[in-house]
């Protein structure tokens, strides 16, 4: 195999699922008489989530969905974003909901979290759509880790009886992006900071999902040949090469692309993988919440 085809893209796996979920809300719209409604709500000024809720959208209108912003400054109290949130869920035209994170530290998160309408939680961060998942009722799965399933089922087809490693426990990915395995029969290992000989487990793996946050931590020798490696990790780091001007940065991810590509059957680049993934499957997941709000049927395998 050429290295080319090796890499897996998800940027135009995810221009893909874009064209898909645009079509689908154009027969929304049609049919309901409105446009799906997301609603993304951003406490204070951190730089990086102001770019994902630009981004976020502009994709949301691009794909023929309405967006709706609410915008808190970085003091507001955790009533008022609780009474945004409330004000939201009763909302006719807001078919999903999702409260950018982190949030300044004066919030509970997991109490903000709880007051969305389980219905509307498009992040599948909602305590319900945790246990749905986990017992296998439909529900809304994390963006992130979907992405990843759709990615991997994409590549290899059944994931069916393979040894899966996932390095990182969070609950944003670690924890769904196992239970998404299981339920893809894999036999699965969650991997963290504490384990144990980790090359050795990561060597074990058909497929390796990094999601721990160090960049390049996982090297081309802990890769079993042949595996599929997909890297969740977003680092920024200073650039090393040479004739690089002092203070440029460059995104490198969770594993060492260079090392692991030449050993990976497959593997997803950094930038140009997963991140793109993120907001596709946000939108899928809010043009599926708007079809079961209006109580109209949609085959979501399809997307
Ligand atoms: N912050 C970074 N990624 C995410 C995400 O997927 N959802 C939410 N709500 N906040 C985030």
């Amino acid at each position: 195999m050429s290295a080319d085809t090796r890499i897996i893209d998800g940027k135009a796996f995810a221009e893909g699922l874009r064209t898909r979920i645009a079509a689908v809300a154009a027969d929304f719209e049609a049919k309901a008489g409105r446009k799906a409604g997301l609603a993304v709500v951003l406490v204070g000024e951190d730089p990086a989530s102001q770019v994902y809720v630009r981004n976020k959208g502009k994709q949301t209108v691009a794909a023929g969905m309405e967006s709706f912003e609410h915008k808190l400054p970085a003091d507001a109290s955790e009533a008022d974003l609780l009474a945004v949130v409330e004000q939201l869920n009763a909302d006719p035209a807001v078919d999903g909901i999702l409260v950018q994170l982190p949030l300044p530290a004066h919030m509970n998160e997991q109490k903000v979290i709880a007051t969305i309408n389980p219905d509307k939680d498009v992040d599948g961060f909602h305590v319900v759509n945790v246990g749905r998942l986990a017992t296998g009722l439909p529900g809304f799965v994390p963006c992130t880790p979907l992405g990843c399933v759709m990615l991997l089922k994409d590549r290899l087809g059944s994931l069916s009886g393979l040894d899966a490693v996932v390095i990182g426990r969070s609950n944003i990915v670690g924890k769904p992006m196992a239970q998404l395995l299981i339920a893809e029969s894999c036999t699965v290992t969650v991997a963290h900071s504490r384990t144990k000989d980790l090359a050795d487990v990561v060597r074990r793996a058909d497929i390796v999902v990094a999601a721990v946050g160090r960049p390049e931590m996982v090297k081309g020798d802990w890769i079993k040949p042949g595996a599929t490696v997909i890297d969740v990790g977003i680092n920024r780091v200073p650039r090393t090469d040479q004739g690089a001007e002092e203070g440029k940065t460059r995104l490198v991810g969770d594993v060492d692309f260079a090392s692991a590509a030449e050993v990976a059957g497959a593997i997803t680049p950094v930038p140009g993988g997963v991140g793109p993934m993120t907001i596709a499957v946000l939108l899928r997941n809010t043009i599926v919440a708007a079809h079961r709000s209006a109580g109209l049927a949609l085959d979501e395998s399809a997307l």
